[in-house]
């Protein structure tokens, strides 16, 4: 099929490249000038594994192009994309949708009338229907609208759309379903399941999946807390009850909570619509769930403090990690980053480490010592805190290496990643959020 993609971030661009491998012809619009063209050039301009190679597959085989607006070659193309952001409004809960808005009227004149317009991006329940409208008054016609919520997780971005666990689609007719059933097949064919709703469901269903996942998290958190005061242990109470089916044990590892470029803004829009929609009460629970995971950040400080004392400042500390999660370089309200600067707000000297994302972390946190060498970065700290669990903080030599350097070997792990044993071996006193990792050594 020939298509568009409108937005090449972490989704769209994913997006892209996924459709190109499944064999259509995509152009990706783009109107951000230095992504445009480190695309063209064959870049990915974030990390994601094995996007660049994927990339620069789909270009050489001339399936993919980039462009920074529609043209003529739009009008020949069967379906779009709108993969566009929808970040959290300043000084609202409520999500910003003037990039859907812009991009569809952008759209508007190359829209042919049997072709359809399919949105990926998390909006808001209600937005198609807004979006219809507007779109139908730029284009001078009813447009088949249809949404296509996307579930990819950034690190195995690529994976998740060529073998998503489903795929879900809101269609208000026929054409737009047999579209998406079409541009989707060779995926459909492998026994993906396939949900065909209406489209309120479908907007709903992104909103509602992240909602569980950040209850998730924040439920073990939440553990974590009367852990720390009652001498429990809430990693052994995650297994505990990760056995039990209904349950499960993915998502109940406690630490220093979510973040990114979805779950915080997703939860927080989610609570600003139901308010508007007279049902608020509905998602209450979501504000707890936002306060524990923003709790769970500020009590790596409590620990420095109760260990290095009240005043940190003349103290050295050393983040590990500043991505908001291991193999992304994507900062967007990370866990990492907001540890650090709170941690720098004490007074403390905060370096940072991060096998990828630092040149990130310079542009936006000048404040801190963004230190690439993991030894001359651990040199003289007073405490280390591992605040993205990247592998390589987890394997090898990490606890006897960075125990050569620093002044005082005390690490505070806020993902419960580490290997306890093995830092305590050598010598460091170890403290891990939700639990007492002391008593059972
Ligand atoms: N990042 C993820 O893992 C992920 C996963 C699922 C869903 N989503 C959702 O997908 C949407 C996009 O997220 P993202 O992380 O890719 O955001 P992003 O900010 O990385 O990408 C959005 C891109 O759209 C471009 N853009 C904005 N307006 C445009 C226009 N009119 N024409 C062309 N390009 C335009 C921006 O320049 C930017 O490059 C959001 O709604 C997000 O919630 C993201």
């Amino acid at each position: 099929m020939k298509i568009t993609v409108i937005g090449l971030g972490y989704l769209g661009a994913t997006h892209a490249v996924a459709m190109a491998e499944l064999g259509h012809d995509v152009i990706g619009i783009e109107a951000n000038p230095q992504k445009l063209a480190d695309l063209q050039n064959g870049i990915v301009p974030f990390y994601e594994p094995g996007l660049d190679e994927a990339l620069k597959n789909v270009i050489a085989k001339g399936n993919i192009k980039f462009k920074a607006d529609h043209d003529e070659e739009s009008r020949q193309a069967d379906l779009h994309f709108l993969c566009v952001g929808t970040p959290q409004l300043p000084g609202s809960y409520a999500a910003n949708t003037e990039y859907l808005h812009s991009a569809v009227k952008a759209l508007a004149p190359y829209l042919r009338q049997d072709a359809v317009v399919a949105g990926k991006s998390t909006v808001p329940v209600g937005t198609s229907a807004i979006l219809t409208q507007v779109l139908a008054d730029a284009a001078g016609f009813a447009p088949h609208l249809a949404w296509n919520p996307e579930f990819l997780r950034e690190g195995t971005a690529l994976e998740d759309s060529l073998r998503p666990d489903r795929i879900v689609i809101g269609v208000n007719d026929e054409v737009s379903e047999q579209a998406l059933r079409k541009v989707y097949k060779k995926i459909l064919d492998h026994g993906t399941p396939f949900l065909v709703t209406d489209i309120p469901t479908a907007e709903l269903v992104k909103v509602a999946a992240n909602s569980f996942l950040a209850t998730k998290i924040s439920f073990i958190n939440a553990m974590a807390e009367i852990a720390e005061v009652s001498g429990a242990d809430a990693v052994a109470l995650a297994e505990a009850i990760g056995y039990d089916e209904r349950i499960g044990n993915k998502f109940l590892r406690n630490g220093i909570g979510f973040g990114g470029g979805c779950l915080p803004k997703d939860i927080r829009a989610f609570m600003a619509r139901a308010q508007e929609l007279g049902v608020g009460k509905a998602v209450d629970f979501l504000a707890d769930v936002d306060d524990v995971n923003l709790r769970r950040r500020a009590r790596v400080v409590d620990l420095l403090n109760r260990e290095l004392g009240a005043d940190l400042s003349g103290k050295r500390v050393l983040v590990l990690g500043a991505a908001f999660k291991p193999d992304s370089d994507d900062l967007r309200d990370s866990p990492a980053i907001a540890v650090a600067k709170l941690i720098k707000v004490t007074g403390a000297t905060v370096v940072v480490h991060d096998p990828i994302s630092l040149d990130h972390v310079r542009a936006q946190n000048p404040d801190f010592v963004a230190e690439q060498d993991l030894a001359l970065a651990a040199t003289g700290a007073d405490a280390v805190v591992l605040a993205t669990e990247w592998a390589q903080y987890r394997e090898g030599h990490i606890p006897a290496d960075l125990g050569k350097v620093v002044a005082n070997k005390l690490v505070i792990d806020g993902r419960n990643a580490l290997k306890v044993e093995k830092w305590q071996q050598a010598g460091w006193r170890l403290i891990a959020l939700g639990r007492n990792v002391e008593a059972t050594a």
